[in-house]
């Protein structure tokens, strides 16, 4: 039965780095707090004026070349983001005027927050499966540095999160041994409001004011604890259903890519599935949290140093802001 495979994978972050160090002149953290607390070293963060989309061309550009297809062979942008360039229109109408080769294909972008990639690769694979479009390009990108309070008041979410994108290009195949295996998709929005950002409004008149803006509410609020403490679980519950859709046990996992929000998610969920580390991947380290980008970006560096490999089953999962949760288990084929 015709279903979808990864073809082809890229990345991209900008160049410049931040460390914890840097941070901590900006405001009252440290790199020993940052470092205990979430496993995160340094992040990337763009110059002035480089946008979401800006990530994303480079990164498409990449995920293209390692198909071996150029953007006229593609039919369909899905763009993952939370960070689009403007309120309107989505990111993915911006990177198809920075491309011109992908002509007048569809352009959709989808607000999943951290869940973002791993949606986008489920509704890529339901198009693909259905016959309506058989190239598409999946692209999780974000900046978030532009949009964080980098002062002390807004230290508990800004030292989490950095800029970047990664892209991958999905295909049809026939062969039910390899691809896209099986998802699971969740959301829960009675928790909105745990991990959000309240402003710009949609409505209230003129969607901001200077009251607004001095409370902070265009930067990221966030309760910590209430998202860690629903996160583990919400991991598992979804790593268990789509093992159980695909009659997948987790021994035969090969290779597990976590969302990547805190190294201590990743080990408790690690633990509670029977894991062990080596099957795991962590670069929050060099990353920190980058929402929608952070699966692809794990999915080409897992392929780079070899872990993962044609043949190797993979499990994604994410949980994030919404609250959304979603995992994903796919046949690598490349
Ligand atoms: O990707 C989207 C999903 N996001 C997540 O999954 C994030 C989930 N939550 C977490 O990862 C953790 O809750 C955090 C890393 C955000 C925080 O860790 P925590 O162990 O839950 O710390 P806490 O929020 O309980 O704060 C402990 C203390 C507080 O001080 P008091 O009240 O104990 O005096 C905070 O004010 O640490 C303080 N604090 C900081 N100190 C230094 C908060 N942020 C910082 C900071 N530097 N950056």
């Amino acid at each position: 039965m015709r279903h979808s495979t990864i073809i082809g994978t890229g990345f991209y972050v900008p160049p410049q780095v931040v460390t914890n160090d840097d941070l901590s002149k900006l405001m009252d953290t440290s790199d020993a707090w940052i470092q205990e607390r979430t496993g995160i070293k340094q992040r990337h963060m763009v110059e002035d004026g480089i946008g979401s989309a800006d990530l994303a061309k480079i990164a498409a550009e990449r995920a293209l070349a390692d198909a071996g297809l150029t953007a006229a062979d593609i039919d369909l942008i899905i763009f993952a983001t939370l960070s689009p360039d403007f309120f309107f229109p989505g990111s993915a109408c911006i990177l198809q005027k920075k491309m011109p080769g992908f002509g007048t294909i569809p352009a959709l972008d989808i607000r999943q927050q951290c869940t973002g990639f791993v949606y986008a690769v489920a509704i890529a694979d339901s198009f693909i499966r259905v016959g309506a479009y058989s190239k598409i390009l999946v692209i999780g990108a974000e900046v978030h540095s532009v949009g964080l309070d980098y002062t002390t008041r807004g230290r508990d979410v800004a030292v989490l999160f950095g800029d970047g994108a990664g892209a991958v290009i999905m295909a049809p195949t026939e062969n039910e041994a390899e691809g896209i295996l099986g998802f699971a998709l969740h959301a829960e929005g009675e928790n909105y409001d745990k991990l959000w950002v309240p402003a710009p409004y949609g409505n209230i008149r003129g969607r901001v004011n200077q009251e607004m803006i001095e409370r902070g509410e265009l930067f990221p609020k966030m309760d910590g604890r209430a998202v860690f403490r629903h996160a583990v679980p919400r991991f598992c519950e979804c790593i268990n259903e789509v093992l159980g859709k695909t009659g997948r046990k987790i021994e035969e996992v090969d290779l597990f890519i976590p969302h990547q929000a805190n190294d201590r998610i990743t080990h408790a969920v690690a633990e509670r599935m029977g894991l062990p580390n080596e099957k795991v991947v962590s670069n929050i380290a060099r990353y920190a949290n980058t929402t929608a980008a952070t699966i692809p970006i794990c999915i080409h560096e897992s392929r780079q140093d070899g872990r993962l490999k044609k043949g190797s089953l993979l499990l994604c999962a994410a949980f994030g802001s919404g609250f959304t949760w979603a995992s994903v288990l796919m046949r690598w084929t490349v």
